[in-house]
């Protein structure tokens, strides 16, 4: 029977990095993946181009029952610590809106990386390479490979969440937690598109692709000032992922169309200026003409000279455009997600190495567990952080 000192399985982000780690501290280690390459959500993410990190990274941008649980691997562990391997390997890189940073030429860059750190170390890798029959030995776990027998003193789980399951994603991290007496707290897709009810569907369908800047608060009081985007399905962009971690099923959201100017006070002046100017026309001039065309039509707005409109409407158009609420039906779900809420119940994890507190020699890293990052390169850190913490301990 192969013996290693560990294995990791799931070679994404947080795999790679814990497997580098590991195998540079001098660890026979062996990395499984059921999918035929390594890194697959790496290489499409952030358009192709890795959204690996951000120059602002703190335990706020995270979603988890255990607020303070991510505090300590992000600082073993922290943004300027990637930057300063993505600049060894001289990957090329940018900043973005928010102090997002993305490789200026491509995602595979950051799989290269990772894949030149295994190389430093002698690292087996395998994939197309199921997984079964794990179970826990005096000094270590027993398990199967494609049906091979197999030790390790260390097993660390690093199988991901549920999104996008056409990229290899699978439950499997969240049945071994269970299987091993681990809570796992309920699972949800976030940072994904919501969609509509019929009508508004086929409605905004018309203007898919027009994209405003706004503000959204949800029904708990969470707000995000991005784009929104229209689509044939319903609504997307930066503002409706980034509060669709915040949403609860039923609840309706909030939407600021003209978040830094005063609709009255634009409105009051336009109408002293051009008394005979309808409101279609003085509105197109601060949203795009076909959303002001579908909100006329909708929401029955009095599209009449703005001389007809008197301060009682005036208020009530300042009301609408600034608060506009719109009940989502639902979202797009795992098929495309970024990622997932709940998960492996950090509690009974150490936050220090992310090893399972009474068992030892299991460890959970990266979106297997019940961390979520907001969008902008934060779950990649949460990956590259927790597999190095791990990557040291194992
Ligand atoms: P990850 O999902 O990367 O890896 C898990 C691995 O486990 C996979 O290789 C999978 O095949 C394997 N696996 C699963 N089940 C298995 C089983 N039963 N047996 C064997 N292997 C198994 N984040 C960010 O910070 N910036 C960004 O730009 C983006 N962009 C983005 C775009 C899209 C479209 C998606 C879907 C996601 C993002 N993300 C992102 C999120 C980011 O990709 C995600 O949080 C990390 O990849 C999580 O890293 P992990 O290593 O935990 O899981």
């Amino acid at each position: 029977m192969t013996e290693y000192d560990v294995i990791v399985i799931g070679a994404g982000a947080a795999g790679l990095m814990c497997a580098a780690q590991a195998g540079q501290r001098g660890r026979r280690v062996l990395v499984v993946d059921h999918a035929k390459k390594p890194g697959r959500k790496i290489l499409i993410s952030g358009g192709g181009r890795c959204n690996f990190t951000n120059y602002d990274v703190t335990a706020n941008n995270f979603l988890c029952e255990n607020p303070h649980f991510v505090k300590s691997a992000l600082a073993q562990y922290t943004q300027w610590d990637f930057i300063g391997l993505v600049t060894t390997h001289g990957v090329a890189y940018h900043e973005r809106d928010h102090g997002q940073l993305f490789c200026d030429d491509s995602a595979k860059d950051i799989v290269n990386l990772l894949l030149a750190e295994c190389d430093q170390a002698t690292i087996s890798q395998r994939y197309r390479c199921e997984v079964h029959d794990i179970e826990r030995e005096e000094t270590g776990f027993r398990l199967k490979l494609n049906g091979e027998l197999v030790r390790c003193q260390s097993l660390v789980v690093a199988t991901g969440g549920l999104s996008m399951p056409k990229l290899g994603a699978t439950p499997f991290g969240y049945q071994l937690a269970e299987q091993f007496g681990l809570k796992v707290l309920p699972t949800r897709a976030a940072l994904v598109p919501y969609t509509l009810h019929q009508e508004d569907k086929t409605r905004f369908a018309d203007i898919s692709g027009v994209s405003v800047p706004c503000s959204i608060t949800t029904e708990s009081g969470v707000c995000f000032t991005e784009n929104l985007l229209f689509t044939h399905r319903g609504l997307s962009g930066p503002a409706v992922l980034q509060t669709s971690s915040f949403w609860q099923p039923g609840e309706a959201v909030t939407i600021d169309l003209l978040p830094s100017e005063s609709l009255k006070e634009v409105l009051v002046a336009m109408r002293d200026k051009h008394p005979n100017q309808t409101l279609k026309t003085s509105l197109s001039r601060l949203f795009p003409k076909r959303l002001v065309e579908v909100l006329i039509a909708r929401d029955s707005l009095p599209d009449k000279p703005l001389k007809q409109l008197d301060d009682k409407q005036l208020d009530q158009l300042h009301h609408y455009f600034h608060q506009w609420s719109i009940a989502p039906n639902g979202t797009e779900g795992y098929r495309t997600a970024e990622v997932t809420l709940g998960g492996v119940d950090t509690h009974a994890i150490s936050s220090k190495t992310l090893e399972a507190r009474d068992i030892p020699g299991l460890y959970f890293i990266g979106e297997v567990l019940d961390v979520t990052g907001w969008l902008g390169g934060y779950n990649f850190q949460w990956a590259w952080s927790s597999g190095w913490v791990a990557g040291q301990h194992v």
